[in-house]
């Protein structure tokens, strides 16, 4: 076990507001006669040098008490879960610190959510995953940045090296095999020998099947959230973990040209239209997703109970592949509008992909030319206006705006002005023809 005054890291590395938020949590716990550490992750990337702005904070007592009276004493807010021993304290700068019970964790069931008791800082930190996460810093006023390393997570970290705690660690939570991917990927560490070949005896003995569709999805969408998803994504389906999750998921071979395009389409500002980059991951996952047939990729929605966004997408992705790219992919030349029309209709999520697997042909283009460009055109004739020049509520309308929004794609209305002559005369030969 190392214990060792790492001070000077968290000032030299945590941003100052929050080391002396700590010092004033810890002198809270001294007053309460409690003990506090700051735990986990933001430890870990302490020592990675990576910035990270969570505060995870262990307290020996019960959560929701300290965090009740961290915010009476500091201001701020508390949302706790009492049947989990957490608690979140938001202050008044926006500062936010997730506070737990510490405790200990069994497994009565492989897959299930562990039952817990409170416990001691060292129970806390036997129930975690690697011993690159399982590293505590003392923030009492006493022993402030004193590190507790029971697992030498310290020298793992200085190796590279992803190392589980126990060898019932993947079979207890086969999520940390998602886990035990990403941070590998994200830091370029190795599983040492033993805890990659208890993963893989996880993986066989098909431990994945007891985690809910919700956690497992969880996982993927952090994995694909990472600055860059390939490198897990494959050594998932290296591992088998894919085809754990349904037996007929791979990935192909070019499925990593296909993420490295979307990496540059996605990083490119601004995004490709109208894409929100919290939504981006989405991209990645139906990359996935799109090799496979439509039976599959509904059977692998349904087990990961994907919501109703991907459902969506993955609708869009089937007509964008059977309808759209019929007209997109045309030899002639198209009219704007006519590209408009082909693309307008699937969500931007879905054009990203189909741009990065077709790069460099003329669909792509096409693509790039709609979500650049036409899918931010707007005009600024109103039905209001249309009303104004006596055209009568109903389709009309609609006809008439739709015929302007094409003259606009299609340069045969340039302004403001142009739309408005072209509104009366259409709403002029509506007119005589209804006369007629
Ligand atoms: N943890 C665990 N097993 C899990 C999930 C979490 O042991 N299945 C523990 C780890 O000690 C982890 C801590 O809980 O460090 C916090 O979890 P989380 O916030 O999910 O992860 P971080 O390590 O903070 O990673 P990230 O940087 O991705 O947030």
């Amino acid at each position: 076990m190392q214990m060792r005054d790492v001070t000077d890291l968290l000032i030299s590395r945590m941003p100052r507001e929050n080391v002396e938020l700590l010092r004033s949590l810890g002198e809270l716990a001294d007053r309460r006669g409690s003990s506090a550490f700051v735990v986990g992750g933001v430890v870990r990337d302490v020592f990675l040098n990576i910035p990270n702005e969570d505060l995870d904070v262990v307290v020996e007592e019960p959560a929701e008490e300290f965090a009740q009276a961290a915010a009476d004493e500091l201001g701020g807010a508390v949302k706790a879960h009492t049947r989990f021993g957490t608690a979140i304290l938001v202050l008044p700068a926006g500062q936010k610190v997730d506070l737990a019970t510490a405790r200990s964790e069994a497994y009565e069931r492989p897959g299930a959510l562990p039952t817990v008791a409170p416990g001691g800082i060292r129970d806390d930190l036997r129930r975690r995953d690697f011993t690159i996460n399982s590293m505590a810093v003392r923030i009492n006023r006493r022993g402030f940045g004193t590190l507790l390393d029971l697992y030498s997570g310290s020298d793992d970290l200085r190796n590279g090296r992803l190392r589980v705690l126990t060898d019932k660690s993947f079979e207890d939570d086969p999520t940390r095999i998602l886990r035990g991917v990403r941070f590998a990927a994200r830091f370029g560490f190795e599983f040492d020998e033993k805890s990659e070949r208890l993963l893989r005896e996880a993986v066989r003995e098909e431990s994945l099947g007891t985690v809910s569709g919700e956690r497992l999805m969880n996982e993927i969408v952090l994995i694909l959230r990472d600055r860059r998803p390939w490198p897990p994504v494959s050594r998932l389906a290296d591992l088998g973990v894919l085809t754990a999750i349904d037996g007929v998921w791979s990935v192909p071979w070019n499925l990593g040209r296909t993420f490295g395009q979307i990496d540059g389409l996605l990083s490119v500002e601004p995004r490709p239209g109208v894409v929100n980059s919290s939504d981006a991951w989405m991209v990645y996952f139906l990359a996935m997703l799109e090799p496979l047939p439509p039976v599959a990729r509904a059977r692998i929605l349904d087990r990961l109970r994907a919501g109703k966004r991907l459902r969506g997408l993955e609708q869009h992705l089937e007509t964008l592949e059977t309808r759209s790219l019929r007209t997109l992919a045309a030899e002639r030349e198209l009219r704007r509008s006519e590209i408009y029309h082909a693309a307008a209709p699937i969500d931007p999520l879905a054009l990203v992909l189909g741009m990065a697997t077709r790069a460099g042909t003329r669909a792509a283009e096409r693509i790039a030319l709609y979500l650049g460009r036409l899918a931010c055109v707007r005009i600024s004739v109103t039905g209001d206006y249309l009303s104004g020049l006596g055209v009568p509520e109903g389709p009309a309308v609609g006809g008439i705006l739709a015929a302007i929004l094409d003259a606009r794609l299609d340069g045969a209305a340039r302004d403001e002005d142009e739309e408005r002559a072209l509104a009366e005369r259409l709403a002029k030969n509506l007119d005589a023809r209804n006369k007629s």
